[in-house]
């Protein structure tokens, strides 16, 4: 099965263990797309496959951990229909580093299921997790390469502040209000 599963909502769900095979088949199509992923060799730790991952950000949940200036955070996999269709992260507050690039919400979606509105509408929901929290506005951020990213972020309601200016590329980042309603995710 490729694709976004039809009539199906896009929830957020919170990443367990055992998830194995469907992992690695969508780590394939990230591969094969030639994307990185983000937590290879990250943070000094090897990849390991899932299990590892995941033991990874279980350590990382409470914040200060593999470096002293990682924050608390969630892990949740977009999913429709039972579909992996890919990974957001919820940071519960900003630092220094993430003032710059990366903000209060990672996302990315499997190449098989983009340009079908499943950004926009994990984006949605992880501001919802975010008010939740107590955040009122959080700060969501891409490279100026990045137009389907910015096109997420503007479409929920972004405003966009001073670009970051790091070594290798300029960060755009925007001020997104969080709200308990929503309104539902965008259907085609
Ligand atoms: C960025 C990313 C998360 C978008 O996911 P998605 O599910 O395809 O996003 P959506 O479908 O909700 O919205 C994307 C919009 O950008 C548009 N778009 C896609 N590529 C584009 C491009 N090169 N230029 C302009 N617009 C583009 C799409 O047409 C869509 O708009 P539409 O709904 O009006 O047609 C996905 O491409 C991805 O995972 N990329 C790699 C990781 C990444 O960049 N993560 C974000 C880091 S900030």
């Amino acid at each position: 099965m490729t694709g976004r599963p039809e009539n199906s909502p896009i929830v957020l769900t919170p990443m367990t263990p055992g998830r194995d095979v469907e992992f690695a088949q969508m780590l394939e199509e990230f591969r094969d797309a030639g994307e990185y992923h983000v937590y290879d060799g990250n943070f000094a730790v090897a990849w390991d496959g899932y299990a590892g991952f995941y033991d990874l950000l279980s350590r990382m949940k409470a914040g200060g951990y593999p470096r002293p200036d990682i924050v608390p955070m969630d892990s949740y996999f977009i999913e429709s229909g039972g579909r992996i269709l890919g990974e957001v992260y919820v940071r519960h507050r900003l630092s220094p580093w993430l003032e710059q690039i990366g903000g209060h919400v990672g996302y990315k979606v499997r190449p098989s299921a983009r340009n079908q509105g499943v950004a926009t509408a994990a984006l949605r929901l992880a501001l919802k997790e975010l008010k939740a929290l107590g955040v009122e506005s959080a700060l969501v951020t891409c490279n100026t390469t990045n137009a389907a990213s910015a096109k997420v972020i503007e479409r929920c309601g972004g405003q966009r502040i001073e670009d970051a200016i790091l070594e290798n590329r300029i960060e755009r980042r925007y001020w997104v209000p969080t709200r308990a309603d929503l309104p539902a995710a965008r259907r085609r």
